[in-house]
């Protein structure tokens, strides 16, 4: 019974943990899973591709929601623009896993390649505006 409570404890240690990330600490998840798939596809490892895949369309959301992690001047902007790099981010990220469950492994990579895009898409307009 204590072990049974000790688990619950555990777990919801763990979803109140993802709760508290900032968005940069989403963003390093996301990466880590980024290059996972990209060793993946480098080692022929199918299972690598998936899991990395399967860590993208189920990242955790940070704290607060996105937007106040944006610059203030950029806020409408990234609204309106947020739902299109989701589609393309989560979107192939989700195609990835069924592709590579299908065998269609040259597909699969180019929707790695579509979903790259987006992760620079966003970076481009919303992330060191400054460098620009
Ligand atoms: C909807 C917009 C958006 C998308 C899509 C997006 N990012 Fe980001 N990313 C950002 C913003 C904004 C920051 C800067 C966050 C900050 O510094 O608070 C960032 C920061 C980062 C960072 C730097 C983290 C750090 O330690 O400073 C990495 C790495 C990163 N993103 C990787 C990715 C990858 C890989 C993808 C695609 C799988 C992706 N991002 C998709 C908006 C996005």
């Amino acid at each position: 019974m204590l072990k049974v409570f000790m688990f619950f404890a555990f777990l919801l240690t763990i979803s109140h943990a993802q709760e508290e990330l900032t968005f940069r600490q989403v963003m390093q998840i996301v990466n880590s899973a980024t290059l996972r798939i990209l060793q993946g596809f480098l080692l022929n490892n199918d299972e690598l591709v998936v899991r990395g895949a399967e860590e993208i369309a189920r990242h955790p959301m940070p704290k607060g929601g996105p937007i106040q992690y944006i610059d203030p001047s950029k806020r409408a902007e990234f609204l309106r623009a947020m739902p299109t790099f989701e589609r393309q981010v989560h979107g192939s990220a989700e195609e990835i896993t069924k592709l590579m469950r299908e065998g269609k492994k040259d597909e699969a990579y180019e929707k790695f390649n579509w979903m790259l895009q987006g992760c620079m898409g966003c970076h481009r307009l919303f992330r060191d505006l400054e460098r620009r």
